[in-house]
């Protein structure tokens, strides 16, 4: 058959695999990179700016690219049980992926802190949820100890196959332009997916395949911030869960990503998320969830800065499907309710 057959085989040469892994695949990856006309507009200067839509994936992150690999490995190596920490959506793939897989996934959650859509596809997905009174950062110290004291593996992104699979949206990003962004724009949380991209474009580019590299530009919500304030932060908040974390297991790489590329960390506050989050869904058509809106957010603060007729591309690392709480709290748009089933009232409530 003729269809896309998943990022493992698709970047198979890339990618530290060999002929005895057994592939476990949703077909993720191949997710659009879609121009976004009213962003450019707002920055001028002839810029075009795209948003690599990774909410595509099968289940709705970034993080199917990711466990793709580790799982596969995981089953490679005859693991029977997986365990990550997370603030949702890293729990959810794991739980697919690792069910496919025929293995149990355990995923320890901050109580009271993951959005809805993501807890509903961990429970269905057959998933082992434990909730604990703690943030992301208790739960990913929680499962570290785990995975050394019992057989379970360990799939947060401190699993370095987890980069390896993520670097495929790098490849993905170049092959569709023909080169590498000028800028990279992507919200950070573990610091991992940062991480990734880095590595993928530096590997397609030893590989020829596009002649400069980006500036990576990371965003952080302004409420859990560390990279930016250069120390770990104990009690992180934001409206952004997905990125709700105080003290990022992959803080050096992200250092040394932001060095090399001549980047940098910026904040974003959750008012500024939230209106990158409006404009994407209400003017380009791109729901995406909060914590995916900061690369935008980010990219439209720092405006001002990206060089005239510059190429970027945005990360939205997650669908807006995932966090349906926020999206109805936070509409400035409402439903028309308690009309009757009346041709003539309806009309009138539609202004006609
Ligand atoms: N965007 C979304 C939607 C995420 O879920 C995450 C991380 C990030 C961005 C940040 O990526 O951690 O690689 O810097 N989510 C993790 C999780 C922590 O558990 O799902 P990062």
């Amino acid at each position: 058959a003729n269809q896309w057959p998943g990022l493992i085989e698709a970047y198979r040469p890339f990618l530290p695999v060999s002929e005895s892994t057994p592939v476990v695949t949703l077909q993720e990856g191949n997710t659009p990179l879609i121009p976004v006309p009213t962003i450019a507009r707002e920055i001028g200067r002839g810029v075009k700016v795209f948003v690599k839509y990774d909410g595509l994936n099968p289940t709705g992150s970034f993080k199917d690219r990711g466990m793709t690999m580790a799982i596969s490995k995981a089953k490679e190596a005859g693991a029977k049980a997986v365990i990550c920490a997370s603030t949702g959506n890293t729990s959810a793939s794991a739980a697919a992926y690792a069910r496919r897989a025929e293995m149990r996934a355990f995923v320890v959650i901050p109580d009271g802190y993951v959005a809805l859509g993501k807890l509903a596809q961990a429970l269905l997905y057959g998933a082992e949820v434990i909730a604990i009174e703690g943030n992301f950062d208790d739960s990913l110290k929680i499962v570290r100890a785990m995975a050394e004291e019992y057989p379970v593996t360990l799939v947060n992104s401190v699993n370095p196959f987890r980069l390896e699979g993520q670097k495929t949206a790098a490849f993905e990003i170049v092959d569709a332009l023909g080169d590498a962004p000028d800028w990279l724009c992507i919200p950070v949380g573990n610091a991992g997916n940062i991480s990734a991209y880095w590595m993928g474009f530096c590997q397609y580019q030893q590989q020829g395949k596009c002649t400069h590299l980006p500036r990576m530009m990371g965003f952080q919500a302004a409420g859990s911030a560390p990279l930016i304030c250069g120390e770990p932060i104990g009690d992180p908040q934001t409206l952004a869960t997905a990125i709700r974390i105080g003290n990022p297991a992959n803080w050096e790489k992200a250092i040394a990503v932001q060095k090399a590329s001549e980047g940098e960390f910026n904040p974003v506050t959750d008012e500024e998320i939230l209106a990158a989050y409006r404009l994407l869904a209400g003017s380009e058509g791109i729901f995406c969830e909060p914590a995916s809106a900061a690369s935008v957010a980010g990219l439209l603060k720092v405006k001002d800065r990206v060089p005239d007729n510059a190429t970027v591309a945005c990360v939205l690392t997650g669908n807006g499907l995932k966090d349906p709480d926020c999206a109805i709290t936070h509409s400035e748009n409402e439903v028309y309710a308690g009309i009757k089933p009346d041709l003539a009232k309806v009309a009138k409530v539609m202004g006609f």
